[in-house]
């Protein structure tokens, strides 16, 4: 098959959409850090990367080996491209900063550098994903307010997913593409353009261990799903769970469904589990761009003005029909 690779992609972007050079660059920095980590967690136990590192990171969860290897390789990565003034990574508390004989660019970066933690030790999907934000005023040293904007200001997001195949996928806002790793050439090749999502669903991926504590409209919406035929909804569900966000949107992104990680009653404070600025904000823009949505249950993701950094969201995404219809159940 004859494709475009990821450069010549990017070209073409900049061609027919005035895509900005330097945000070209930076995607090229990105796709670069993916395939590092991609080719560490080929070789696993060969390259001595799983297991855990023995440190905790600003959310609490134990950090692996392969978090801290990932997030280093993005941070050298990103900051060597020369297109961003700053970083915010999952695994580092404060904004990193572009080291001083490097120079700086207008954009701002957030990161997952590893998505799936629990899965590395057992060689299933895993994944790492990015935020681009234009950067207000550039300057060497920004601070953390300097990255609080909704998501609707994302000039760039999306993800790499190392599964059976090494997978980067893209939005500029205009629509969501694919390029798989060519394992022989070391070359991200484009393989799905214009991706979109179904407005209706025969899936859906919540992890169901926590429905005790779930809120009553999540209670009631998964109820549905599970009578199955007979029941309100006149249909059946199946039901997945990778445990990798990267790996259930990209499920989401072939062949539909919702994923939900809603916010319970174990701690009401906790306006969720996952990272509105490193996981839900790409996240959302990749589903908006191939047609789908994404809400926290009352209201669309991309519009939350963040008030920190590490700020943890509900997430409901994926078909549309059925995220208006448990977002409606949320306001009931
Ligand atoms: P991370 O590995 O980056 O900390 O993210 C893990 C997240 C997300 O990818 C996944 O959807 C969810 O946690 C899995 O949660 P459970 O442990 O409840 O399955
Ligand atoms: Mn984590
Ligand atoms: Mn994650
Ligand atoms: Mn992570």
């Amino acid at each position: 098959m004859s494709t475009l690779s990821l450069s010549q992609y990017l070209c073409r972007e900049q061609q027919l959409h005035d895509l900005d050079p330097v945000l070209s660059r930076l995607i090229v920095s990105v796709s670069e850090a993916c395939k590092t980590i991609s080719f560490k967690v080929r070789n696993g136990a060969l390259a001595g990367v799983l297991g855990m590192a023995g440190s905790e990171n600003v959310q609490g969860e134990d950090q692996k080996k392969l978090d801290i290897i990932s997030n280093d390789i993005f941070v050298e990565a990103v900051a060597l491209s020369g297109s961003v003034c700053g970083m915010v990574s999952e695994e580092i508390p404060e904004v990193i900063p572009v080291p001083e004989d490097l120079p700086i660019g207008p954009y701002l970066i957030c990161f997952d550098p590893l998505d799936g933690s629990s899965n590395i030790d057992i060689n299933v999907s895993i994944g790492s994903i990015f935020s681009v934000l234009p950067a207000v005023r550039p300057k060497r040293e920004p601070v953390a307010e300097d990255f609080l904007m909704p998501g609707t200001k994302q000039v760039a997001a999306g993800y790499c997913m190392y599964g059976p195949q090494t997978q980067l996928v893209l939005t500029f806002g205009r629509g969501v593409v694919m390029f798989t790793l060519d394992p022989t050439t070391g070359t991200f090749m484009l393989t799905a353009e214009d991706v979109r999502v179904d407005r209706s669903a025969k899936e859906f991926a919540i992890n169901c261990s926590n429905m005790r504590h779930w809120e009553d409209p999540v209670k009631r919406y998964v109820a549905e799903l599970l009578e199955g035929k007979t029941g309100v909804r006149g249909k059946d569900f199946n039901m997945r769970w990778v445990a990798a966000m990267v790996a259930e949107v990209h499920r989401i992104l072939q062949r539909g469904g919702i994923f939900m990680y809603p916010r319970d009653h174990r701690d009401l404070t906790k306006p969720g589990k996952l990272r509105l600025m490193y996981e839900a904000n790409p996240m959302s823009m990749l589903m908006e761009n191939a047609g789908a949505a994404a809400t926290n249950g009352h209201q669309r993701i991309l519009d939350i003005v963040p008030e920190k950094i590490h700020q943890r969201v509900a997430v409901f995404l994926g078909a549309a029909d059925e995220v208006e219809r448990v977002t409606s159940y949320h306001a009931e």
